[in-house]
């Protein structure tokens, strides 16, 4: 690509501040940066110029399979997960791609160290936990890692180094997602140097295209893997290939499952699992009006009463037919160090960008049914976001000790 080349890409978005160092760089320089142009996605500004928000449909609660239920039923929910298991239908996805920034870290947030008299990182905790499954088992389950360009390769030589933690490395696989550029309000786009746009992962809801194009659908059809167990970094108590919530899946009929906790109080700020237009889906805590949030089923539980924990089964055909399906893009506001139009760094304090996103949980609204599955959590959700307070460090620790986990 040449600066005219670049000029004509970036000129009808409005962008050509992108080259307003150019002729300052090297010529190593300016062939970076004519490259990061070249492989830009601008499509996303078109969004700016559309409805922010898509509009919501009409709302109604969606039951859960509950706590009782489960336990009554847990032994032919386990077989039926089991053989699941041990046939190779089942396969994990992590999803590691997120750049943590509410914690802080400089480095993956599934390097963080939870440990206090001994090291136990994050990845450490997840890599146990599906190893309890493992082990019961008999059998290994393929774990796909999302990685993002900004992170991959730090994740590939902490978790080589370290031998999967005990895990299996044949079954190991990652894939990097996709980047999408970093606006300012006035929807510019940011840089970080003369040479250098900011970018930032676009989102987790782009892991499965992301996985089509690594190549890792074929690895799919290869070993017959039927369904795939999306789950979150950042929960240290994540039960993954849980044959107790693979079986209830399967049994249900259901195309996909996601665990859920009851809400702590009506007000609490989770997305709840509910039905839109009549297809599942997740409502915001800022989306639901006042009536929503005190409605009451005759058994007095909350009738939008569980929020989920970014834990999925999803069948694999399914995902295959909704390939080609747009999800939402939405827009995070966040604090994004840059450089300004005299190339000098500024370190906000406040949120001062936006980033763009696809989520995981807008595709449980592509899917014909979802099980909602609820889960005790005290035992299954320790959320690692924050350093300090709600879903933090200190908050994880006290639940992984009362879960006998040794810090
Ligand atoms: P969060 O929404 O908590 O985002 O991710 P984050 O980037 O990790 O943290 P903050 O908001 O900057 O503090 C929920 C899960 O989705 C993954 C994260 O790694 C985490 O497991 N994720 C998020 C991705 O894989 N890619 C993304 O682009 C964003």
């Amino acid at each position: 690509m040449t600066k005219q080349d670049a000029l004509n890409k970036l000129q009808p978005y409005d962008q050509t501040h992108l080259l307003r160092f150019y002729d300052d760089l090297t010529e190593r320089q300016q062939e970076r940066l004519l490259s990061q142009i070249e492989q830009l996605d601008l499509s996303v500004l078109d969004q700016l110029h559309t409805e922010a928000e898509a509009k919501r449909g009409e709302f109604e609660p969606l039951g859960a399979l509950t706590q009782t239920e489960i336990t009554e039923n847990e032994k032919y929910f386990r077989g039926v997960g089991l053989s699941a298991i041990r046939a190779g239908k089942v396969a994990c996805v992590l999803l590691a791609g997120g750049q943590g920034s509410r914690l802080g870290f400089e480095h993956p947030k599934g390097m963080y160290n939870v440990g206090i008299t001994k090291e136990l990182y994050i990845f450490e905790c997840l890599f146990r936990n599906l190893m309890d499954v493992t082990e019961e088992a008999g059998s290994f389950v393929h774990l796909m890692i999302m990685t993002s360009e900004s992170n991959d390769e730090e994740t590939r030589a902490f978790l080589e180094e370290n031998h999967y933690f005990g895990y299996s490395k044949e079954y190991v696989h990652f894939f990097v997602q996709e980047m999408a550029p970093v606006i300012d309000s006035d929807h510019h786009i940011l840089m970080t140097a003369p040479d250098q746009i900011a970018m930032s992962p676009n989102g987790n809801g782009g892991w499965f295209s992301s996985m089509n194009r690594a190549g890792l659908l074929r690895l799919i059809a290869r070993e017959g893997i039927e369904w795939l167990n999306v789950f979150a970094v950042d929960n240290v108590l994540q039960r993954m290939a849980d044959p107790v919530f693979v079986g209830a899946t399967i049994d249900s009929k259901c195309t996909c499952g996601g665990k859920a906790v009851a809400k702590a109080d009506p007000q609490e700020r989770v997305g709840v699992l509910c039905l839109e237009d009549g297809k599942p889906s997740i409502v915001e805590y800022y989306e639901m009006t006042d009536a929503m949030i005190h409605q009451r089923e005759p058994d007095g539980t909350l009738s939008y009463n569980y929020g989920v924990i970014l834990n999925y089964l999803f069948r694999t055909d399914k995902l295959m037919d909704s390939l080609s399906r747009k999800l939402p893009l939405h827009m995070a506001h966040k604090q994004v160090a840059h450089i300004d139009e005299k190339g000098n760094m500024v370190n906000p304090e406040e949120p001062n960008a936006y980033k763009f996103e696809t989520l995981v949980l807008d595709m449980i609204h592509m899917q014909e049914s979802c099980l909602a599955y609820e889960v005790v959590r005290e035992k299954e959700f320790a959320p690692i976001k924050n350093k300090t307070g709600v879903d933090s460090v200190e908050s994880a620790r006290a639940l992984l000790e009362k879960n006998g986990v040794v810090l």
